[in-house]
């Protein structure tokens, strides 16, 4: 039987690879297919459920990963989640439409991207089929500058159809302005600080969860040049045998839902939207990435690409209880954004002197931690842009979600948003089935401890300020007992240590920068070395982004679809 053939193969049909896979099928004349690991899950009400936020978690759409023990925080693993479905990972996560700081997307330039907030914005509003709240959603909190928001993109955002009311909204409100932090109407627009009711991923007309399938699959499903090849794992790349000098990716090795192994041909390009924890790994599988990890594992290096899988980075999550006087229905989510001056006061400049301090130590601990792959000035210069986000550009650095409290209880999360340490993922074998070293380096770096010990004491802040002290009567988890009203560094430290998870915001793992700067990808996307590969997913970006990643995702994605059309016009 003859090998498929496609004009392009998109791995991965999630988050990124469906925004791919569907505006390059919009021509009728390129044929696309997607390799799909996971099944579809339409008619799944773990996913499409509104407020069933966790109930995927462990089941057979969650790839639940498992990071290695975090030597830097109490020496436990973490469960990384992410999502194993047509869909990807928007099939599991939090629903949280939230952008970045415009400065964030800015600093992407600085590391030789030609990018910048204001060329990324079309392509936010490109994707969004934003539904505008209604009157009474808006007396809930909804609030929005049209300028921001596109209607005509295929991604619903809303509110949800039942919002918390009893005037929760105008009460947390209250609260955030007794702490000197102003009402954001709009905290999409690039500027994030202040307090928001954030919108969602969510379908307002059909009740339902919106996720990449729902918005960009389901309904193109009759295109004819369009194939999605479910239930099947991609393995490796396969290269053509010719002589240049650039590698050029022909096709995909794949096995089937029955563990047989099947291939398709590329004729124009192969595109890794495999997320940021599986597209280096493929790279890696596939010859390209640092010879010192390939050799070992007897994988002949196809393209030698030293920082494949490096630069790994994510946030962490705590979650404390309350109880409560007050109970409320309704789906919602309310966020306070605080920068640096917010959570340190008076204390900022000599801080910040401090953390600049540090950067030349940060650096070379994190060439020891990551084995020596990356250069110390090459961090040093990243940590650098990376000060000068938080602390010249202010971008806002912790994120504290106030739950509405029902049965009794009330809910604060909370995290760090830019935390300093990386770590890396490397495959550490040529067979697939061995799970990959994952090791994000959680709090490695002590400005990320103090970033998330700072937010745990403005959360509990919030929680202490009136009117939200009135309905949240008091702490339950850490509780006084253990972490007393004026608990020292290291008591806040050992118990966030003991009770913190993943944000499940991992990135740059394949990220986009100069290659002087440890890239793996241009600002095309391009993996360098390479005609044809692209990476289109979370991998890439350089450094966190203040918002939920979806967003962005979707509107970069959108940015590589264009690009891809160009560069074959
Ligand atoms: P994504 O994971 O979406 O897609 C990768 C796809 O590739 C998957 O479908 C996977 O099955 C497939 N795949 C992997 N390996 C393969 C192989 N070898 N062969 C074939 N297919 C393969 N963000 C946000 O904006 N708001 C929020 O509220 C939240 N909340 C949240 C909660 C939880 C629990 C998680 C895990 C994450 C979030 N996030 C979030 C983060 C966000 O959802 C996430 O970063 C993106 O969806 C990732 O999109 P990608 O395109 O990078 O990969």
């Amino acid at each position: 039987k003859s090998t498929p053939r496609y004009d392009y193969i998109i791995v991965g049909g999630g988050t990124s690879g469906l925004v791919i896979a569907n505006r390059l099928s919009e021509d009728p004349t390129v044929s696309v297919a997607v390799i799909e690991a996971g099944d579809q899950v339409f008619n799944n009400t773990n996913v499409t459920s509104a407020s069933g936020y966790g109930r995927a978690f462990g089941t057979e759409i969650d790839w639940a990963y498992e990071s290695e023990a975090q030597v830097y925080a109490g020496n436990k693993t973490q469960i990384l989640r992410a999502g194993k479905a047509l869909g990807g990972t928007s099939t599991i996560n939090g629903m949280t439409y939230m952008r970045a700081e415009s400065s964030q997307i800015d600093s992407w330039k600085k590391v030789g991207n030609n990018i910048t907030w204001d060329s990324l914005l079309p392509y936010y509003k490109k994707s969004e089929y934003f539904e505008y709240p209604t009157e009474a959603q808006v007396l809930m909190g909804a609030s929005y500058l049209p300028e921001f928001h596109g209607t005509e993109g295929p991604l619903a955002v809303s509110w949800p159809t039942e919002m918390v009311g009893a005037n929760f909204s105008s009460t947390l409100n209250a609260t955030f302005k007794a702490m000197d932090l102003p009402w954001n109407g709009e905290a999409n627009s690039g500027y994030m600080r202040g307090y928001n009711v954030f919108p969602k991923t969510f379908d307002r007309s059909l009740d339902l969860r919106e996720d990449a399938a729902r918005a960009y699959y389901y309904p193109f499903t009759t295109r004819p040049n369009l194939d999605v090849y479910l239930n099947s794992f991609a393995q490796r790349l396969t290269w053509s045998n010719d002589n240049s000098s650039v590698a050029f990716a022909n096709g995909v090795v794949f096995t089937d839902k029955s563990g047989a192994e099947q291939s398709l041909l590329a004729t124009k390009e192969v595109v890794l939207s495999a997320g940021s924890l599986r597209s280096p790994l493929l790279l890696e599988l596939s010859g390209v990435g640092n010879p010192a990890v390939l050799e070992n594992l007897g994988i002949e290096v196809k393209v030698d690409s030293p920082f494949v899988g490096e630069n790994l980075q994510d946030q962490t999550t705590v979650d404390t209880d309350y109880n409560a006087s007050q109970n409320f229905t309704g789906a919602g989510g309310f966020i306070g954004y605080f920068n640096a001056t917010d959570v340190w006061g008076n204390g900022t400049a000599a801080f910040s002197k401090s953390i600049k301090a540090s950067l030349e130590q940060y650096a070379n601990k994190t060439v020891q931690a990551t084995g020596d792959i990356t250069d110390r000035e090459t961090l040093l210069k990243l940590f650098k842009i990376q000060h000068e986000l938080i602390f010249e550009d202010e971008v806002v650095i912790s994120e504290i979600i106030v739950n509405a409290p029902s049965a009794s209880a009330g809910l604060i999360e909370y995290w760090g948003l830019m935390p300093f340490s990386r770590g890396n993922i490397h495959i550490k074998s040529a067979n697939t089935s061995v799970p990959a070293a994952i090791n994000p380096n959680y709090f490695m770096l002590d400005y990320d401890m103090k970033q998330q010990i700072a937010t745990a004491r403005t959360a509990r802040k919030v929680a202490s300020t009136a009117p939200l002290s009135n309905i949240l009567t008091g702490e339950t988890l850490p509780g006084l007992d253990v972490v007393p009203q004026n608990a020292s560094d290291a008591v806040w430290g050992d118990w966030l240590k003991s009770v913190y998870r993943s944000n499940y915001h991992y990135i740059s793992t394949a990220a986009m920068m100069s290659k002087e700067l440890g890239g793996v990808v241009d600002d095309k996307h391009l993996v360098y070395g390479t005609a044809n590969v692209r990476v289109v997913d979370a991998s890439v970006l350089p450094f966190q982004v203040s918002g939920h990643l979806t967003s962005t995702l979707y509107a970069l994605a959108e940015r590589a679809a264009d690009m891809i059309k160009a560069s074959h016009a």
